[in-house]
């Protein structure tokens, strides 16, 4: 087959959807990546696209809108698919939804849903507009490997294979659409995407897929069919490390030494630090990183590099998607340096119980590292945290000793000067912490858990094998605090109004602890947390 190519013109669309309306595939360009796209009401355009691709067809395509209504004729809607479509759409948001008979089994993939979203792209809309059906797309590569940002990906992948390409240049956003499907009043993400869970959490109550965190059973089903088969490899194995910076980099510059072909995935910020022939750099934001990801990711296939390690980024906001790809392009391989031991992340609200949890975990032959007691330990005159901070606070520290109340006047509602300072805290408690846990494992510990109000905010999370949140009802919450710290009412409800709210935890954590009051039921969600992430 001789693939045409196209440009966004309006003819060139109007002979896109001529071709489209003839049962054929066309590639075209959408805000998140390439799509593959078919006449999602024909059972043959699906089985082309399946076969272009070498796609195993029981991993459904996406439906592509110009309008959210347009979901009547294909799916049966509800209040929330509005909702959330009313906040997002058009945009990079896929939801999941039953679906109606005019849409083939083969376009699903067998499953008695479909999954709809509503492209922001001006090209992605004209097409569907020209069409005048909805569009099957996957994205537009060869199974398996990374999804196409720009119009060359696509060549590369299905020339000869697709009946035409409209080149639309770079796509803006990099990574695929965020996926959800809604459950018990919920969302519930399959696949983190630039619409994160924090944008979702405002519009309607949401939870992470399990599939999100833990390497997928072979003979299982997930929710997304997609995500069990190998994802967004480049021609080449790809490892992630995972441990405190500076070990990383140490790793990564041992590993140039031994082979200087070596495939490194390192941070701008460290490209003084790191050079080789088969060294990239990923921004240090998360949208730099979405936006780069999969184009750096081909170009291993262009090098010797035999194998890659990559560094893991953060996990919040835009951070979760491009870490779940990294993930997946790794086929969950990670490498702990620096630290061996599997460590788990405690943080919550205070008054919730981290305390609580922490003491359980001990029980359970943990070593616990307690942000909170380093950070007061580290106030005496002269400590090497009082050190740092002179250098960027010198009215808030006299004769090597710390006045507290100056500096809280300083930071207080001044958010720049608040993030320094967390920014110099952080660095100097973390350092603490990992030397901490590198003599925690000499001792023969067998896993460690870093219980830390502000883990999410100092990045630590990234080193987590898994981030564990702890709730507990404000009630109750104040009334700990109360007893435990012996103040007022009000105090108690100043303090924990300045925290973040629940939602941020449930959002954020890979598990949440409710922390009621019953003793036994605390005991066993700990112990079941151990036992799923914890080989002993
Ligand atoms: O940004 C995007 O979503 C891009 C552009 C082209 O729109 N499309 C895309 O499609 O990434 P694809 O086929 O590469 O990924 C679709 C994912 C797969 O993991 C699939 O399993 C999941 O969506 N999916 C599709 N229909 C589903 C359904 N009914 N239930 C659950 N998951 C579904
Ligand atoms: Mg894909």
């Amino acid at each position: 087959m001789k693939t045409l190519y196209l440009k966004p013109t309006e003819k060139d669309i109007e002979t896109a959807a001529q071709i489209i309306l003839r049962g054929g595939i066309v590639a075209f360009p959408t805000e998140t990546v390439y799509g593959l796209g078919g006449d999602a009401t024909d059972a043959g355009s699906a089985e082309k696209i399946y076969a272009a691709k070498g796609r195993p067809s029981d991993n459904p395509l996406i439906i592509h809108l110009s309008k959210a209504e347009d979901a009547e004729k294909y799916a049966y809607t509800n209040e929330i698919y509005y909702k959330l479509a009313d906040a997002f759409c058009p945009g990079p948001l896929t939801i999941i939804l039953p679906k109606k008979d005019i849409i083939p089994k083969q376009v699903t993939g067998g499953l008695d849903t479909v999954a709809v979203r509503i492209p922001s792209h001006p090209v992605a809309r004209a097409f569907i507009d020209a069409c005048g059906v909805a569009i099957a797309a996957p994205s537009a590569n060869r199974s398996g490997s990374p999804s196409p940002t720009s119009a060359e990906h696509v060549k590369a992948d299905l020339d000869g294979k697709a009946d035409a390409i409209i080149d639309g240049g770079p796509c803006e956003i990099g990574l695929e659409s965020t996926i959800v499907k809604l459950k018990d009043g919920f969302a519930v993400i399959l696949r983190p995407g630039a619409i994160t869970e924090e944008m979702l959490s405002a519009v309607v109550p949401v939870r992470r897929d399990k599939s999100l965190y833990v390497k997928p059973d072979e003979n299982a089903h997930p929710e997304a069919p997609g995500m069990k088969y190998r994802h967004y490899a480049p021609d080449v194995p790809v490892t992630l490390l995972k441990g405190p910076h500076e070990d990383v980099v140490k790793f990564m510059k041992d590993k140039l030494g031994e082979d200087d072909s070596t495939g490194l995935i390192c941070l701008q910020s460290d490209k003084k630090k790191i050079k080789g022939k088969n060294v990239k750099y990923l921004p240090n934001d998360a949208k730099g990183q979405a936006n780069a990801l999969f184009s750096l990711l081909r170009d291993f296939g262009k090098t010797d590099a035999k194998r890659v390690y990559s560094v893991t980024p953060t996990r919040t906001g835009l951070g979760l998607a491009v870490c779940n790809r990294l993930t997946k392009a790794a086929g969950f391989d990670v490498e702990y340096v620096g630290i061996t031991i599997p460590v788990l992340g405690l943080t919550g609200q205070s008054g919730a119980g981290k305390s609580t949890v922490a003491a359980i975990l001990k029980e359970h032959g943990a070593y616990v590292c307690d942000c909170d007691e380093i950070y007061h330990g580290m106030l005496y005159k002269n400590s090497p945290m009082v050190t740092e901070l002179e250098k960027h606070f010198p009215f808030a520290v006299n004769d090597g000793e710390l006045d507290r109340p100056a500096l809280a006047e300083a930071v207080f509602s001044n958010k720049e000067k608040l993030d320094l300072l967390n920014s110099v805290t952080h660095k100097v408690i973390l350092d603490e912490v990992r030397k901490q846990l590198k003599k925690a494992e000499k001792q023969g510990y067998k896993f460690a858990v870093v219980d830390a109000s502000q883990l999410f905010e100092s990045g630590y999370d990234a080193e987590c094998k898994a981030v564990i949140g702890v709730c507990a009802d404000e009630e109750t919450r104040i009334k700990r605090i109360i007893r435990r710290d012996g103040i007022t009412r009000q105090k108690a409800l100043s303090r924990i109004s300045g925290q973040h709210n629940e939602d941020f935890f449930r959002v954020y954590c890979d598990v949440i602890i409710e922390n009621g009051k019953d003793e036994k039921e605390l005991e066993k969600a700990v112990f079941g947390i151990v036992k799923e992430y914890i080989t002993i």
